[in-house]
């Protein structure tokens, strides 16, 4: 019983050998395509939407519309009740802000509440360049 076990084990572990070299073969006739990373719009829809919106026409979700808000005074958006971190922000956004903010709300602006971090450099310029374009 036991040594039937550890067989039925070796022909799995075989199998799966080949079907890995098999695999391994047909990525080296065939190279993969470079993997394009995501582009800003479709990283804002996937990682910003669901708590803000880009124009000032949809119902404010989460966080307040982020339309314009390249050159826009911090916690100023009309009708968004920000938390108290934001009473004393008193800046402009621009590019150096928002990617502190992106990667770290709460060491930028002590009290943000915004839950979103962001670590990747690049992630968070290729969002950035998108805000960017919502002016
Ligand atoms: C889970 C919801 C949530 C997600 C996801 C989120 N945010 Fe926020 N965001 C908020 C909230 C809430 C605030 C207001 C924070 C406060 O009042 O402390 C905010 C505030 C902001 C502000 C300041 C706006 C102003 O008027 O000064 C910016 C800029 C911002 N978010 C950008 C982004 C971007 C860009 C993304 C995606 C990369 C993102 N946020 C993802 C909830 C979110």
């Amino acid at each position: 019983m036991h040594m039937k076990r550890l067989r039925t084990t070796r022909v799995i572990g075989v199998g799966f050998c080949a079907t890995l070299l098999v695999v391994t073969m047909a990525g080296a006739q065939m190279p993969l395509p470079e993997a394009k990373p995501p582009d800003g719009a479709t990283l804002f829809k996937q990682q910003c939407a669901t708590c803000h919106t880009t124009n000032l026409s949809d119902a404010v979700r989460q966080g307040p519309s982020l339309f314009g808000i390249v050159g826009k005074s911090a916690g100023k958006a009309d009708g968004f009740r920000y938390s108290t971190g934001f009473a004393k922000a008193d800046f402009v956004w621009d590019e150096a802000s928002l990617d502190a903010y992106l990667a770290n709300p709460q060491a930028t602006i002590p009290g943000s509440i915004m839950a979103y971090r962001q670590p990747k450099a690049e992630t968070r310029a290729a969002i950035i360049a998108y805000l960017k374009e919502l002016n």
